[in-house]
């Protein structure tokens, strides 16, 4: 059902729609105001790790433009901006010197979005750790999940009354495993007892995060948002749904399992416990405090088939085909079913409260055409999406909210410029912005929004 108003009819009158962006990925203003260089710098500069090695300098230049962007976001209707905040702004050296421009920044931002009407969700962390921690050896240190926690509780006294949710962590799975694990985005380690401390202390600082906004802010909703991974078996052979349970706790037990339950998964124990680092008294019960919401990142299905190498390592699966031949440009298949499944199936196994998707988008890298960006294809990506989210509610799943991803297009991380998830097309010669197709759709379905029939303050 592409109609956006009938799509409309089947969300409460309360659901939230907006967009999500990430410091780093639109900013730019990478030196100015005291902000220091993040690992995301250090990674992009480096020769080899980032498409046509370009970097995070400029970006969208959202740091100058901000509020044209937000007159932006206002226009297109929507009721809610997820942003993140860059820690290298407000703490340049991770600990120590709180530096004030950085946060006069996220404090106008917010005012500007309370001027227009807009709720503000903020990330505390999208990847953008301070370089300086890399000395004491980034995630992989337990003191970085403290230097965390006094990040949290400086952006919270500042900025906490006027937030109306927030989030520690953004997709730890890729901070973890992509980052330190498969070294596709920075700091690029490929080793697992790196990305197995990584684990562990991305996991503690989540909940000391959470202990922080709690100590300054307790009125904000506080969450966490992660990108779960639906996994799906290869075939419906005994070995290949057995390998298919082991991806399903390596990709999304071992940050639901801590969080949910305050236990990690015995499969990944048995298998990988002895190289974590010590997970000392009082971690898991830090780790599993109680979350307001959380947060579900989807894009496409993980299919997995069992791994049959001798010596494979824990969850030994390998790829398996995709099963629809719809692809976007990124290369990911589009199958809208596994986000319906995934978020039953992870009701049943955890004890989960509200959810809002946090992204979910579609990467089309068509340009302008006569002034216009004809991006059907990601119209119909969105369409199907929210079709299931709109099926989960009836369902009686708790869906609050949903963001688009990204508002414009950004700095896809490795992928640079070149990968394009904006409903808003970006020039980057000019800074130009230009509502794209699939914009003025959202635009029309996030306008019946609120409703006023039971709509929240
Ligand atoms: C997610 C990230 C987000 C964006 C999208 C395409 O993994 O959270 O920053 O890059 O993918």
């Amino acid at each position: 059902m592409n109609d956006p108003k009938k799509l409309a009819g089947r969300f409460p009158g309360d659901f939230l729609f907006g967009v999500a962006t990430a410091s780093f990925q639109i900013e730019g203003a990478t030196k100015e105001d005291g902000r220091k260089p993040s690992i995301w710098d250090a990674f992009s500069n480096m020769p080899g790790r980032v498409y046509g090695r370009q970097n995070g300098d400029v970006a969208c230049d959202h740091y100058h433009r901000w509020e044209q962007d937000l007159d932006l976001i206002k226009d297109m209707g929507v009721s809610a901006y997820r942003f993140s905040i860059a820690w290298p702004r407000i703490i340049p050296d991770g600990t120590g010197r709180i530096n004030e421009q950085g946060l006069d920044f996220y404090d106008k931002l917010i005012d500007g979005l309370k001027d227009r009407g807009i709720k503000a969700y903020a990330t505390l962390y999208h990847w953008d750790l301070p370089l300086t921690l890399m000395g004491e050896g980034g995630w992989t240190a337990r003191s970085t999940a403290y230097a965390f926690q006094r990040y949290a509780k400086v952006v919270m006294s500042r900025l906490g009354d006027r937030l109306d949710a927030v989030a520690t962590f953004n997709e730890p799975w890729c901070s973890v495993w992509l980052s330190h694990l498969y070294g596709i985005h920075a700091p690029g380690e490929k080793n697992m007892d790196a990305a197995l401390h990584a684990l562990h202390y991305t996991n503690l600082a989540h909940g000391l995060g959470i202990d922080a906004i709690r100590q300054v802010a307790p009125n904000v909703p506080a969450g966490l948002v992660l990108n779960a991974h639906s996994v799906v078996a290869g075939s419906d052979s005994k070995a290949d749904k057995a390998a298919a349970e082991r991806a399903f706790q390596f990709n999304n037990g071992v940050f639901f399992g801590p969080v949910f339950k305050g236990e990690y998964p015995d499969n990944f124990m048995k298998a990988l416990g002895g190289r974590m680092p010590p997970i000392e008294d009082g971690d898991l019960e830090v780790i599993s405090q109680k979350l307001d919401w959380w947060g579900l990142n989807y894009y496409t299905p993980m299919r997995v088939a069992h791994n049959p190498a001798k010596g494979a390592e824990f969850p030994a699966v390998v790829d398996a085909p995709p099963v629809s031949t719809v692809k976007t440009d990124i290369g990911w298949e589009v199958y809208a079913p596994a986000l319906g499944s995934l978020v039953k199936d992870l009701y049943d196994r955890y004890d989960l409260p509200d959810c809002y998707i946090t992204e979910n988008g579609a990467c089309y890298n068509m340009g302008l055409e006569n002034g216009e960006v004809d991006d059907q294809p990601r119209l119909d990506y969105y369409a199907e999406h929210l079709g299931v989210v709109a099926d989960l509610i009836s369902d009686g799943v708790p869906m609050k909210g949903y963001f688009a991803w990204s508002l414009m297009d950004n700095f896809e991380w490795a992928e640079g410029y070149k990968m394009r998830f904006g409903l808003v097309y970006v020039d980057y010669d000019t800074q130009e912005r230009i509502l794209k197709k699939s914009g003025k759709w959202y635009q029309t379905l996030a306008g019946e929004f609120p409703k006023g029939n039971h709509a929240s303050s």
